[in-house]
């Protein structure tokens, strides 16, 4: 089986960092990562420098539109201005991410405020711990294992990875008709790299086929 990586880098130095949207220039790319699924990119030079760091969304285009990672709240504005160029954002159906943090899930409610057919969707810790209370609209409580059918061939797979890369409410979603894995902070890439490379798709896939028995 061939993995497709959906990055979300990770550095200690992220955290706390501070920073002006307008003031630094800051523009969001697309990348279209496999067929129907895009990567909304955003590099911040002042953060992990000198190479920087790039925040990552994506975006899975199906009947129920889903987007794994809502980007930092700050980032809102920049996010959405780079989602409406592929969808409209009223059309979200489903906003996933990895785990509750500011960088995976910060612009949660944003999001909800401007779809109003969206609904969050994470594992049941996720939920328990979290957004049952922090999201204002009651989340999708995912199984271990369970697939949301976005419509149009394209599958997500919901699978809980507890304390990988960290946080007890840890998990990945794979989609699988393009072998694609939804998997934030699980590898660390600085600067502002193209959206997949040689070394997200060959070692660490054999690890991953090791890891998930779902195909
Ligand atoms: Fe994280």
């Amino acid at each position: 089986m061939y993995y497709q990586i959906g990055l979300l880098s990770t550095s200690p130095d992220r955290r706390g960092g501070r920073f002006d949207v307008r003031r630094q220039g800051m523009e969001t790319k697309i990348s279209e990562i496999a067929d129907g699924i895009y990567r909304l990119s955003t590099y911040v030079k002042d953060i992990a420098p000198p190479a920087g760091f790039t925040f990552n969304q994506f975006l899975i285009l199906g009947d129920e539109p889903l987007m794994f990672h809502t980007g930092l709240r700050k980032m809102f504005p920049l996010n959405r201005g780079a989602l409406s160029r592929l969808i409209e954002p009223e059309r979200l159906r489903w906003i996933a991410f990895g785990h509750y943090e500011a960088d995976e899930c910060g612009a949660m409610n944003e999001w909800l405020a401007i779809a109003p057919h969206a609904e969050p969707a994470h594992g049941q810790t996720g939920c328990m711990v979290s957004l049952n209370d922090m999201a204002d609209r009651a989340p999708r409580v995912l199984a271990d294992g369970e697939v949301i059918d976005l419509g149009q061939g394209k599958r997500v797979r919901y699978i809980d990875t507890p304390h990988t890369p960290h946080g007890w409410d840890a998990g990945v979603m794979y989609e699988e008709s393009t072998g694609t894995l939804m998997c934030g902070d699980l590898f660390t890439q600085l600067g502002d790299g193209p959206p997949l490379t040689q070394g997200d798709v060959v070692g660490p896939a054999i690890a991953a086929e090791d890891l998930f028995k779902y195909s």
